[in-house]
């Protein structure tokens, strides 16, 4: 019977910590890593001989270990000219395991810190005893704590360069205190560390009596291992099993409370109840399963489940909705826009997101709240979500799983963003789509005619506005019933708060989609004419049409040749330097890669171009 079990599951059951490791190289932070792995004896062979052996000849019979000699991971990468984002180490003791996320600490890695962050139980913030809390031990501790992280260990390191003192630790742990604890941290652990001599790393140090407290190593041993998962039962459906006609099963990780055959549960979004039946492993059934464990769940009646759907209790289920408030911190070499469609991975599932808008940015260093229309790369936002189906989710700090997500650009397939979900917005859940019995089909018959879109796009001056008139007289003479929307006109009226910034444009192009969508919805033709500078917003249009019914006309004429025409006097005015965010000029027109319809305009007249239109919308489809 197919059942998955995920490594998580085994390593769980052996008291998995994850850790991250946060501070810079002058704090001694790979030194400190290296320390730990060499007392707790889980340096290989090769390794710790190089260690000894090199240090040797660096320091003599001192007895010092130079751990710098040991490359890091991640320095190693990156001298290959290797991008990466977190180097993961693994290693256990006769205690526990644990995997440490290991990520450069330095501003412009912001992200990386928050990768290794968001998989993390604990951190082990450094700071060098001479300097005490720096700007950057705040801006560390804020993104742990953002990214949901309620444990540190502050290693006070670099203690035998103040003559071990006593008062010196105690000043800086009060104030890490103080700092921690405004972030939601009051589990912290100080430890006055000497990661180059090794003074409570592996052992408790002779050197410093006075200190109480375990070693780092114990403290990582003792730690308190997952975050307290969700009270109430909830299971993410990875992939629904069927290896024949008679078992069909849901499989996924429990990811909050427990389940048990018999219990009654529902299926998010929509919530269709039935009863467990059975939980079904590798190893064989099982009485229960508790978060963290990889089962997989058959129900008492055939519903439709599918990848993405939460199987939750049915007397405690998920909220729904499809609009939050949430934090966004941006990974994305290109800006964050609002209104740009984005998809957002939350759990298992994925679903077309727009950030509606940002109500705020935050400094990562002083968490000052700053006015914004863009988030850039490693900038964290306060954020509204729009999500175009509701989701089944929990806000951040109860559930990291349902609450946190990702944002993938749709063109490159890049990560983008991740985010925690703060709380759902009200207008979301309050807000229904009503049905009306007139539909587009309807509309479109009465008309005698299939509604579509035309999207003519292409540079200022490429012509699309003298095509589409054309094309629309032609259709018009013939009985049809259409209208055309055109950029410059509706930023007469619709889109006058609206200029020419990449947000204004994504901004422009989704209300003018929008609006095009209902004309269709209302049995229209509807020729669009806007430049829609961008793959990203052209696609969001399409997507909101059914197969066939969208039909992208892309306007090529050269910019030269727009320019020479220059038929509004706006080409000359940009060089000019006059006006700025220029299309062809200071602004970029991504070319459509798979138009329906692709018009070189060069040497055409417009009649020829309306006849290459009309055979096109002839020979497609019927046009009824
Ligand atoms: S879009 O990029 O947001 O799709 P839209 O088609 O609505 O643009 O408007 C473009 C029209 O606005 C152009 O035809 C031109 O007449 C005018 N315009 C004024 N400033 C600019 C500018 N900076 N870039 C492009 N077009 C501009």
């Amino acid at each position: 019977m197919a059942a998955r079990i995920e490594p998580r599951t085994a390593e769980a059951g052996r008291g998995l910590l994850r850790f991250i490791t946060c501070g810079s190289v002058d704090d001694g932070k790979s030194t400190l890593l290296g320390r730990l792995l060499y007392d707790a004896g889980m340096l290989p062979d090769d390794q710790r001989e190089a260690l000894e052996r090199d240090s040797r000849r660096h320091h003599g019979d001192s007895g010092v270990l130079d751990f710098s000699l040991l490359t890091d991971g991640l320095d190693a990468e990156r001298q290959q000219g290797i991008t990466i984002d977190v180097a993961y180490r693994y290693f256990h003791t006769a205690r526990r395991s644990f995997i440490v996320a290991d990520c450069p600490g330095h501003e412009q890695y912001t992200r990386n810190m928050a990768t290794g962050a968001s998989t993390a139980e604990l951190a082990v913030v450094l700071v060098d005893a001479r300097k005490g809390v720096l700007t950057q031990t705040r801006r560390h501790t804020y993104i742990c704590a953002l990214l949901g992280i309620r444990q540190v260990v502050l290693a006070v390191n670099k203690m035998d360069l103040v003559g071990y003192d006593e008062d010196t630790y105690r000043a800086i742990l009060a104030d890490y205190r103080a700092l921690a604890s405004g972030f939601g941290i009051d589990a912290v652990v100080g430890l006055p560390v000497s990661a180059l001599l090794g003074d409570n790393v592996g052992q408790r140090s002779a050197r410093m009596p006075w200190h109480a407290g375990p070693s780092l190593l114990e403290a990582l041993e003792s730690a308190e291992a997952a975050a307290v998962p969700a009270a109430e039962f909830r299971l993410p459906v990875q992939w629904v099993s069927r290896p024949d006609q008679s078992f069909r099963g849901y499989a996924g990780t429990v990811c909050g409370g427990r389940v048990a055959p018999g219990d009654e549960v529902v299926v998010q979004p929509g919530g269709r109840r039935a009863r467990i039946e059975r939980v079904v492993t590798a190893g064989g059934d099982l009485a229960e399963a508790v978060a963290g464990q990889a089962v997989t769940l058959t129900l008492d009646r055939e519903l439709d489940a599918s990848r993405g759907d939460v199987i939750a209790a049915a007397a405690h289920p998920a909220p729904e909705a499809d609009q939050f408030a949430a934090h966004v911190l941006w990974m994305g070499d290109e800006a964050l826009l609002p209104n740009r469609s984005y998809w957002l991975k939350i759990g298992t599932r994925t679903v077309n997101a727009r950030i509606t808008s940002i109500k705020h940015k935050v400094d990562v260093n002083t968490q000052a709240r700053l006015a914004a229309h863009r988030l850039e790369l490693n900038e964290v936002g306060y954020c509204n979500v729009d999500l175009d189906h509701a989701i089944a989710f929990e806000p951040y700090a109860v559930d990291r799983v349902l609450g946190g997500f990702i944002l993938i650009d749709r063109q490159t397939h890049a990560t983008v963003a991740c985010g925690m979900l703060d709380f759902a917005l009200h207008r979301a859940s309050n807000v229904h789509w009503q049905h009306t019995d007139v539909d587009k089909r309807a509309r479109g018959l009465s008309k005698g005619q299939r509604p579509r879109c035309l999207w003519f796009t292409g540079l200022s001056g490429a012509g699309k506005s003298t095509v589409a008139n054309l094309l629309e007289r032609r259709l018009h003479a013939q009985g049809y019933h259409t209208y055309l929307l055109d950029g410059d006109n509706l930023r007469h009226g619709l889109n006058r708060d609206l200029g020419f910034t990449a947000e204004a444009r994504v901004e422009n192009v989704r209300r003018v989609a929008e609006v095009a969508h209902l004309m269709a919805d209302a049995g229209l033709i509807v020729l669009v004419c806007v430049i829609s500078p961008f793959r990203g917003e052209r696609r969001f249009a399409r997507e909101l049409f059914d197969d066939g019914e969208f039909v992208e006309v892309f306007v090529d004429t050269p910019l030269e040749e727009c320019e020479r025409r220059d038929p509004k006097g706006l080409y000359r005015k940009a060089r000019a330097g006059e006006i700025s965010n220029f299309t062809g000029i200071d602004s970029p027109y991504e070319v459509p890669e798979s138009p329906e319809v692709h018009l070189r305009t060069s040497g055409l007249r417009v009649e020829q171009m309306v006849e290459q239109l009309s055979a096109y919308l002839l020979g497609d489809a019927p046009q009824s």
